[in-house]
């Protein structure tokens, strides 16, 4: 067995950003008769795909001089619900920075204690449309406007987000193919921001001459999908999914509007059922934007060429669920317990 050892963080936490492991999901992709590789995100410091983003968005915030380490309490500013604040509270405590963070008081008690662990300010607001105010994010902004020595990063719209992915995943993905003698036929991911998914569906499709299939994967109760397939902002219906779906095309999912080929709509039973499959199958524990990125990525290899590589995104693990995604009661209260195949109902161990 040979093992790799990875090149030293010199420079602290966010040298071990990225760099993830792109791994074969082998009993899925040996069903399909096609490749299904799983970019394992959740080895991240901060526990999710999210880290690139939150580093890349950071920089273009020293870089544009909103914030100045030399000068008192610099301070990150996020409207988030979850993983882009982690990332940022991990970032920010790396440099002596602080961080507020603002998200809908719907969010569990563990992510909440989870950011104050790391130092940060955690304001939990009643949910309300972007349109208001109140909303949290305008929360966010309206914040760091008062503070001097404060950015708000503003994660939906910031370009510095899907460029994260254009320069550090994307190339990853193809590196890693390619030193396997491997093409990447398509590409597919679920969109919160839309960073992910731009920042690879660009480089991916440059860099393989338009040869790269790709396709957002989108939840019940998000536009995206509608979006594509027939230029209306129809949604329906809601996701146990946390972080993905989207009312609007945000600046960050725009760039890549132009160039996809498709669009996959994937239900919450395939989604939930993909999540047991992959703790099951390939001993992956991962959350559900993931078992919805690998149940998408088998639908869109189903209609590519045997012997194609498709590529998604294992977005975060499954701890941060698993209190309802293994809870017996949320998936009646959910209406996912019937979609549960028989043989994989052993892991529902919660009541
Ligand atoms: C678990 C999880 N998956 C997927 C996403 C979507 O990523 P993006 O915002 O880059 O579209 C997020 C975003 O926060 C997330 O937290």
């Amino acid at each position: 067995m040979s093992l790799k050892f990875p090149v030293l963080a010199s420079k602290g936490l966010t040298d071990a950003i990225g760099n993830t492991p792109l791994i074969r999901l082998h009993k899925l992709s040996n069903e399909l008769g096609r490749n299904i590789w799983g970019k394992s995100e959740f080895q991240n410091p901060g526990g999710s795909v999210k880290d690139r983003a939150a580093l890349y968005l950071v920089k273009d915030a020293e870089e544009r001089g909103l914030i100045d380490p030399a000068k008192p309490n610099p301070t990150i500013v996020e409207g988030s619900a979850g993983n882009t604040a982690i990332g940022l509270a991990h970032i920010a405590r790396a440099r002596g920075y602080k961080s507020i963070f603002y998200m809908p008081n719907t969010q569990s008690i563990t992510k909440v204690n989870l950011l104050k662990f790391l130092g940060a300010e955690v304001y939990p607001v009643p949910p309300c449309p972007v349109s208001d105010p109140l909303n949290y994010n305008n929360q966010a902004r309206d914040h760091a406007a008062k503070l001097d020595n404060a950015a708000w990063t503003n994660q939906f719209d910031n370009q510095a987000n899907w460029k994260a992915h254009y320069y550090t995943t994307g190339p990853e993905i193809l590196a890693q193919l390619q030193e396997h003698g491997l093409d990447c036929d398509g590409f597919t991911c679920s969109t919160g921001t839309g960073g992910t998914f731009t920042g690879i569906a660009r480089y991916l499709k440059e860099k393989t001459k338009g040869q790269c299939k790709l396709a957002p994967a989108d939840p019940p109760g998000s536009v995206v999908y509608s979006y594509i397939k027939n230029g209306t902002m129809e949604r329906e219906g809601s996701s146990f999914t946390e972080g993905i779906g989207q009312g609007r095309i945000t600046d960050n999912l725009a760039p890549s509007m132009k160039i996809v080929d498709d669009a996959i709509f994937v239900p919450d039973a395939d989604s939930i059922t993909m999540v047991y499959r992959l703790l099951d199958e390939e001993g992956l524990y991962v959350g559900g934007t993931s078992g919805l990125n690998v149940a998408a990525a088998c639908m869109m290899a189903k209609n590519l060429p045997k012997g194609s590589n498709v590529v998604t995104i294992l977005c975060d693990s499954g701890h941060k669920y698993a209190d309802k995604v293994f809870s017996k009661k949320w998936l009646q209260e959910k209406n996912l317990y019937e979609a549960i195949p028989e043989h994989l109902l052993k892991y529902v161990i919660l009541k």
